[in-house]
Protein backbone atom coordinates (compact mmCIF):
# COMPACT_ATOMS: atom_id res chain seq x y z
CA UNK A 1 0.00 0.00 0.00
CA UNK A 2 1.30 3.47 -1.33
CA UNK A 3 1.23 6.21 1.61
CA UNK A 4 2.02 9.79 0.42
CA UNK A 5 4.57 10.93 2.84
CA UNK A 6 5.19 15.05 2.89
CA UNK A 7 8.38 16.17 4.50
CA UNK A 8 10.07 12.42 4.13
CA UNK A 9 13.45 13.33 3.66
CA UNK A 10 13.45 15.13 6.86
CA UNK A 11 14.41 14.31 10.30
CA UNK A 12 11.31 12.52 11.72
CA UNK A 13 10.20 12.26 7.98
CA UNK A 14 12.87 9.80 7.29
CA UNK A 15 13.19 7.58 9.74
CA UNK A 16 8.91 7.04 9.32
CA UNK A 17 9.20 6.21 5.35
CA UNK A 18 11.81 3.26 7.29
CA UNK A 19 9.44 2.00 9.70
CA UNK A 20 6.58 2.14 7.36
CA UNK A 21 8.99 0.14 4.71
CA UNK A 22 9.39 -2.81 7.75
CA UNK A 23 5.55 -2.89 7.91
CA UNK A 24 5.03 -2.84 4.21
CA UNK A 25 4.17 -0.02 3.25
CA UNK A 26 5.73 1.95 0.45
CA UNK A 27 6.16 5.81 1.28
CA UNK A 28 5.96 7.95 -1.47
CA UNK A 29 8.09 10.79 -0.28
CA UNK A 30 7.27 14.24 -1.27
CA UNK A 31 9.86 17.05 -0.44
CA UNK A 32 11.16 20.55 -2.30
CA UNK A 33 14.29 19.52 -0.11
CA UNK A 34 14.55 23.29 1.71
CA UNK A 35 15.65 21.15 4.49
CA UNK A 36 15.67 17.47 3.97
CA UNK A 37 18.51 15.79 1.99
CA UNK A 38 17.76 13.19 -1.05
CA UNK A 39 20.08 10.50 0.46
CA UNK A 40 17.89 9.98 3.45
CA UNK A 41 15.14 9.13 0.94
CA UNK A 42 15.80 5.22 0.64
CA UNK A 43 12.78 3.22 1.20
CA UNK A 44 9.93 4.29 -1.59
CA UNK A 45 9.95 6.52 -4.63
CA UNK A 46 11.17 10.76 -4.13
CA UNK A 47 8.52 13.48 -5.52
CA UNK A 48 10.47 16.82 -5.50
CA UNK A 49 7.87 19.49 -5.15
CA UNK A 50 6.30 21.78 -2.76
CA UNK A 51 3.07 20.62 -0.79
CA UNK A 52 1.27 24.21 -1.44
CA UNK A 53 1.12 22.67 -4.99
CA UNK A 54 -2.09 21.50 -5.40
CA UNK A 55 -1.95 20.54 -9.25
CA UNK A 56 1.43 18.71 -8.31
CA UNK A 57 -0.25 17.08 -5.59
CA UNK A 58 -2.96 15.79 -7.67
CA UNK A 59 -0.75 14.67 -10.21
CA UNK A 60 1.57 12.41 -7.78
CA UNK A 61 -2.12 11.10 -5.98
CA UNK A 62 -3.02 10.04 -9.68
CA UNK A 63 0.61 8.08 -10.39
CA UNK A 64 1.25 6.48 -7.17
CA UNK A 65 -3.04 6.04 -5.33
CA UNK A 66 -1.76 6.41 -1.59
CA UNK A 67 -4.13 5.16 0.61
CA UNK A 68 -3.42 7.96 3.39
CA UNK A 69 -1.63 10.95 3.82
CA UNK A 70 0.87 11.71 6.08
CA UNK A 71 2.49 15.04 6.58
CA UNK A 72 5.33 15.95 8.11
CA UNK A 73 6.53 19.12 6.04
CA UNK A 74 6.69 22.14 7.70
CA UNK A 75 9.59 24.60 9.16
CA UNK A 76 10.26 24.35 12.42
CA UNK A 77 12.45 26.88 14.47
CA UNK A 78 10.40 28.41 17.12
CA UNK A 79 13.19 31.99 16.68
CA UNK A 80 12.62 32.21 12.89
CA UNK A 81 8.84 31.88 13.02
CA UNK A 82 9.15 35.26 15.58
CA UNK A 83 11.17 36.48 12.80
CA UNK A 84 9.59 35.82 9.91
CA UNK A 85 5.38 35.15 10.90
CA UNK A 86 4.50 35.39 7.12
CA UNK A 87 7.18 32.71 6.28
CA UNK A 88 5.49 30.29 8.86
CA UNK A 89 1.55 31.06 7.94
CA UNK A 90 2.25 30.10 4.66
CA UNK A 91 4.68 27.10 4.58
CA UNK A 92 2.84 25.51 7.65
CA UNK A 93 -0.65 26.52 7.15
CA UNK A 94 -1.69 27.84 3.83
CA UNK A 95 0.15 24.74 2.37
CA UNK A 96 -1.31 22.41 4.50
CA UNK A 97 -4.70 23.77 3.46
CA UNK A 98 -3.99 23.25 -0.14
CA UNK A 99 -2.34 19.70 0.33
CA UNK A 100 -5.12 18.82 2.54
CA UNK A 101 -7.78 19.95 0.16
CA UNK A 102 -5.94 18.35 -3.64
CA UNK A 103 -5.30 15.57 -0.68
CA UNK A 104 -9.03 15.15 -0.31
CA UNK A 105 -10.04 15.67 -3.99
CA UNK A 106 -7.45 12.51 -5.01
CA UNK A 107 -9.87 10.45 -2.64
CA UNK A 108 -7.07 10.55 -0.01
CA UNK A 109 -9.03 10.65 3.11
CA UNK A 110 -6.97 9.51 6.12
CA UNK A 111 -4.17 11.76 7.52
CA UNK A 112 -1.77 11.46 9.97
CA UNK A 113 -0.64 15.18 10.79
CA UNK A 114 2.73 16.09 12.23
CA UNK A 115 1.89 18.50 15.41
CA UNK A 116 3.88 20.11 18.35
CA UNK A 117 3.65 20.32 22.32
CA UNK A 118 4.05 24.28 21.17
CA UNK A 119 0.09 24.42 20.40
CA UNK A 120 -0.28 24.11 24.23
CA UNK A 121 1.96 27.32 25.04
CA UNK A 122 2.58 27.88 28.55
CA UNK A 123 1.16 25.13 30.25
CA UNK A 124 -0.89 25.79 33.63
CA UNK A 125 1.33 24.00 35.89
CA UNK A 126 4.73 21.26 36.30
CA UNK A 127 2.28 18.06 35.55
CA UNK A 128 1.95 15.92 32.33
CA UNK A 129 0.14 17.70 29.85
CA UNK A 130 -3.45 16.01 28.30
CA UNK A 131 -4.58 16.57 24.90
CA UNK A 132 -7.36 18.53 26.62
CA UNK A 133 -5.01 21.42 27.67
CA UNK A 134 -5.85 24.79 26.95
CA UNK A 135 -4.00 25.16 23.10
CA UNK A 136 -2.69 28.84 23.46
CA UNK A 137 0.03 28.63 21.42
CA UNK A 138 3.26 31.96 22.35
CA UNK A 139 5.00 31.61 19.19
CA UNK A 140 3.89 31.71 15.14
CA UNK A 141 5.24 28.22 15.16
CA UNK A 142 3.44 26.94 17.29
CA UNK A 143 0.43 29.29 16.46
CA UNK A 144 0.64 27.92 12.07
CA UNK A 145 0.65 23.95 13.94
CA UNK A 146 -2.31 24.80 15.59
CA UNK A 147 -4.18 26.57 12.49
CA UNK A 148 -3.42 23.56 10.31
CA UNK A 149 -4.57 20.96 13.02
CA UNK A 150 -7.89 23.16 13.42
CA UNK A 151 -8.32 22.83 9.62
CA UNK A 152 -7.77 19.63 8.98
CA UNK A 153 -10.44 18.60 11.39
CA UNK A 154 -12.75 20.94 9.84
CA UNK A 155 -11.93 18.98 6.10
CA UNK A 156 -15.39 17.19 5.58
CA UNK A 157 -15.00 14.06 4.67
CA UNK A 158 -11.52 13.20 6.13
CA UNK A 159 -10.31 11.13 8.86
CA UNK A 160 -7.22 11.72 10.62
CA UNK A 161 -4.91 11.65 13.96
CA UNK A 162 -2.94 14.57 14.89
CA UNK A 163 0.11 13.85 16.74
CA UNK A 164 1.35 16.20 19.04
CA UNK A 165 5.10 15.28 19.56
CA UNK A 166 6.81 16.50 22.65
CA UNK A 167 10.93 16.83 21.91
CA UNK A 168 12.42 14.27 19.31
CA UNK A 169 15.28 12.85 19.31
CA UNK A 170 17.83 10.02 18.72
CA UNK A 171 18.68 8.15 14.97
CA UNK A 172 17.35 4.84 13.43
CA UNK A 173 20.37 2.10 13.66
CA UNK A 174 23.85 3.43 12.21
CA UNK A 175 23.50 0.95 9.06
CA UNK A 176 20.25 2.85 7.92
CA UNK A 177 22.32 6.07 6.91
CA UNK A 178 19.79 8.75 8.51
CA UNK A 179 19.55 10.74 11.62
CA UNK A 180 19.35 14.24 12.46
CA UNK A 181 20.79 16.85 10.64
CA UNK A 182 18.94 20.62 11.12
CA UNK A 183 20.03 23.48 9.96
CA UNK A 184 20.66 25.33 12.10
CA UNK A 185 20.47 22.73 14.92
CA UNK A 186 18.42 23.76 17.91
CA UNK A 187 17.95 20.58 19.91
CA UNK A 188 19.32 19.93 23.15
CA UNK A 189 20.64 16.20 22.23
CA UNK A 190 21.85 16.74 19.23
CA UNK A 191 23.95 19.95 20.12
CA UNK A 192 24.81 18.20 23.42
CA UNK A 193 26.60 15.25 21.22
CA UNK A 194 27.92 17.83 19.10
CA UNK A 195 29.87 19.83 21.78
CA UNK A 196 30.81 16.62 23.07
CA UNK A 197 32.49 15.56 20.29
CA UNK A 198 34.00 18.51 19.60
CA UNK A 199 31.82 19.47 16.77
CA UNK A 200 30.99 22.55 18.39
CA UNK A 201 32.36 24.77 21.17
CA UNK A 202 29.65 24.78 23.72
CA UNK A 203 26.12 24.57 24.26
CA UNK A 204 24.57 27.33 25.99
CA UNK A 205 22.34 26.00 29.18
CA UNK A 206 19.61 28.61 29.08
CA UNK A 207 18.06 28.68 32.92
CA UNK A 208 19.71 27.20 36.40
CA UNK A 209 17.36 28.61 38.79
CA UNK A 210 14.11 26.86 37.33
CA UNK A 211 11.40 25.49 40.43
CA UNK A 212 12.66 21.44 39.58
CA UNK A 213 15.32 18.97 41.20
CA UNK A 214 18.48 20.80 39.80
CA UNK A 215 17.14 23.54 38.53
CA UNK A 216 17.35 23.28 34.73
CA UNK A 217 14.27 23.04 32.66
CA UNK A 218 12.54 19.68 32.38
CA UNK A 219 11.16 18.47 28.98
CA UNK A 220 10.24 15.19 28.00
CA UNK A 221 12.49 13.52 25.12
CA UNK A 222 11.37 10.17 22.64
CA UNK A 223 13.43 8.91 20.27
CA UNK A 224 12.59 9.26 16.70
CA UNK A 225 11.86 5.44 16.39
CA UNK A 226 9.30 5.52 19.10
CA UNK A 227 7.62 8.40 16.96
CA UNK A 228 7.75 6.74 13.89
CA UNK A 229 6.05 3.40 15.31
CA UNK A 230 3.29 6.11 16.33
CA UNK A 231 2.71 7.00 12.49
CA UNK A 232 2.50 3.88 11.57
CA UNK A 233 -0.06 2.68 14.61
CA UNK A 234 -2.26 6.15 13.91
CA UNK A 235 -2.00 4.73 10.21
CA UNK A 236 -3.31 1.58 10.85
CA UNK A 237 -5.58 2.81 13.03
CA UNK A 238 -7.53 4.84 10.12
CA UNK A 239 -7.25 2.19 8.14
CA UNK A 240 -9.06 -0.03 10.23
CA UNK A 241 -11.91 2.97 10.49
CA UNK A 242 -10.99 4.56 13.72
CA UNK A 243 -12.63 8.08 14.28
CA UNK A 244 -10.26 11.31 14.25
CA UNK A 245 -8.66 12.28 17.21
CA UNK A 246 -5.49 13.74 18.50
CA UNK A 247 -2.96 12.59 20.97
CA UNK A 248 0.54 13.46 22.71
CA UNK A 249 3.72 11.47 22.18
CA UNK A 250 6.28 11.81 23.99
CA UNK A 251 7.21 8.84 27.15
CA UNK A 252 5.43 10.59 29.97
CA UNK A 253 8.89 11.49 31.68
CA UNK A 254 10.30 14.48 32.08
CA UNK A 255 14.23 14.93 31.89
CA UNK A 256 15.85 17.77 33.02
CA UNK A 257 18.89 19.57 31.26
CA UNK A 258 21.72 18.68 33.42
CA UNK A 259 20.47 14.70 33.01
CA UNK A 260 20.71 15.13 29.38
CA UNK A 261 24.43 16.49 29.65
CA UNK A 262 25.33 13.91 32.74
CA UNK A 263 23.90 11.25 29.85
CA UNK A 264 26.27 12.72 26.93
CA UNK A 265 29.17 13.05 28.99
CA UNK A 266 28.91 9.65 30.42
CA UNK A 267 28.20 8.08 26.78
CA UNK A 268 30.99 9.59 25.06
CA UNK A 269 33.11 9.30 28.02
CA UNK A 270 34.20 13.22 27.61
CA UNK A 271 32.77 16.37 29.05
CA UNK A 272 30.46 18.53 27.36
CA UNK A 273 31.70 22.04 27.61
CA UNK A 274 28.58 24.01 29.08
CA UNK A 275 28.25 27.85 29.49
CA UNK A 276 25.12 28.98 31.56
CA UNK A 277 22.78 31.67 30.58
CA UNK A 278 19.64 33.10 32.03
CA UNK A 279 16.13 32.01 31.43
CA UNK A 280 14.87 32.51 27.98
CA UNK A 281 11.67 34.25 27.69
CA UNK A 282 8.83 31.84 27.34
CA UNK A 283 10.59 28.59 28.06
CA UNK A 284 8.21 26.90 30.95
CA UNK A 285 10.18 24.65 34.17
CA UNK A 286 8.92 21.59 32.89
CA UNK A 287 6.99 20.29 29.17
CA UNK A 288 6.15 16.84 29.89
CA UNK A 289 3.40 14.82 27.60
CA UNK A 290 0.80 12.85 29.20
CA UNK A 291 0.69 10.20 27.04
CA UNK A 292 -2.19 7.72 28.19
CA UNK A 293 -4.09 8.50 25.07
CA UNK A 294 -2.28 7.54 22.76
CA UNK A 295 -1.30 4.08 24.37
CA UNK A 296 -5.39 3.84 24.91
CA UNK A 297 -6.11 4.55 21.35
CA UNK A 298 -3.35 3.65 19.44
CA UNK A 299 -1.66 0.75 21.36
CA UNK A 300 1.49 2.64 21.17
CA UNK A 301 3.95 2.39 24.15
CA UNK A 302 7.49 4.38 23.90
CA UNK A 303 10.33 1.64 24.26
CA UNK A 304 13.26 3.89 24.40
CA UNK A 305 14.36 5.44 27.44
CA UNK A 306 17.14 8.44 27.59
CA UNK A 307 20.45 6.68 27.83
CA UNK A 308 19.48 4.47 24.40
CA UNK A 309 18.26 8.02 22.45
CA UNK A 310 21.25 9.75 23.75
CA UNK A 311 23.55 7.09 22.55
CA UNK A 312 21.72 7.03 19.17
CA UNK A 313 22.05 10.37 18.58
CA UNK A 314 25.90 9.93 19.25
CA UNK A 315 26.57 7.61 17.20
CA UNK A 316 24.97 9.34 14.09
CA UNK A 317 26.93 12.83 14.94
CA UNK A 318 29.82 10.80 15.10
CA UNK A 319 29.86 9.57 11.99
CA UNK A 320 31.12 10.30 8.95
CA UNK A 321 27.28 10.04 7.40
CA UNK A 322 26.65 13.24 9.49
CA UNK A 323 29.59 14.95 8.67
CA UNK A 324 28.37 14.86 4.85
CA UNK A 325 24.94 15.87 5.64
CA UNK A 326 25.34 19.24 3.54
CA UNK A 327 25.78 17.00 0.81
CA UNK A 328 22.23 16.51 -0.53
N1 LIG B 1 11.93 17.74 15.60
C1 LIG B 1 11.12 17.84 16.64
O1 LIG B 1 11.54 17.70 17.82
C2 LIG B 1 9.65 18.13 16.43
C3 LIG B 1 8.85 18.36 17.57
C4 LIG B 1 7.49 18.59 17.38
C5 LIG B 1 6.95 18.60 16.11
N2 LIG B 1 7.74 18.40 15.03
C6 LIG B 1 7.12 18.41 13.69
O2 LIG B 1 7.58 17.30 12.97
C7 LIG B 1 7.65 17.60 11.58
C8 LIG B 1 8.99 17.17 11.03
O3 LIG B 1 10.03 17.79 11.78
P1 LIG B 1 11.55 17.43 11.50
O4 LIG B 1 12.29 17.66 12.77
O5 LIG B 1 11.64 16.15 10.81
O6 LIG B 1 11.93 18.63 10.49
P2 LIG B 1 12.86 18.61 9.19
O7 LIG B 1 13.15 20.04 8.87
O8 LIG B 1 14.00 17.68 9.35
O9 LIG B 1 11.89 18.01 8.08
C9 LIG B 1 10.90 18.77 7.44
C10 LIG B 1 10.95 18.43 5.95
O10 LIG B 1 9.88 19.14 5.30
C11 LIG B 1 10.39 19.66 4.06
N3 LIG B 1 9.53 20.80 3.70
C12 LIG B 1 9.33 21.95 4.39
N4 LIG B 1 8.44 22.73 3.75
C13 LIG B 1 8.06 22.07 2.63
C14 LIG B 1 7.15 22.34 1.57
N5 LIG B 1 6.45 23.50 1.54
N6 LIG B 1 6.98 21.42 0.60
C15 LIG B 1 7.68 20.24 0.62
N7 LIG B 1 8.55 19.93 1.60
C16 LIG B 1 8.75 20.83 2.59
C17 LIG B 1 11.84 19.99 4.34
O11 LIG B 1 12.63 20.04 3.17
C18 LIG B 1 12.25 18.87 5.29
O12 LIG B 1 12.79 17.76 4.55
C19 LIG B 1 7.33 19.08 11.44
O13 LIG B 1 6.00 19.21 11.00
C20 LIG B 1 7.49 19.62 12.85
O14 LIG B 1 6.64 20.72 13.08
C21 LIG B 1 9.09 18.18 15.16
Amino acid sequence: MNVLLTGGAGYIGSHTAFALRQTGFTPIVLDDLSQGRKSAVKYGPFVLGDVGDAAGVRALCATYRPVALIHFAAFIEVGESVAHPGLYMDNNFNKSVRLFDAARACGVDKVVFSSTAAVYGAPESSAPIRETHPLKPINPYGESKLKAETYLRAVEGLRSVTLRYFNAAGAAPLAEAIGEAHEPETHLIPNAVLAGLGLKPAIKLFGTDYPTPDGTAVRDYVHVMDLAAAHVAALRYLLADGATDVCNLGTGRGVSVREVIDAAEKTLGRPVPVVEEPRRAGDPSHLVADVSRAKERLDWQPQVMLSQIVESAAAWHGSAMYSQRQIK
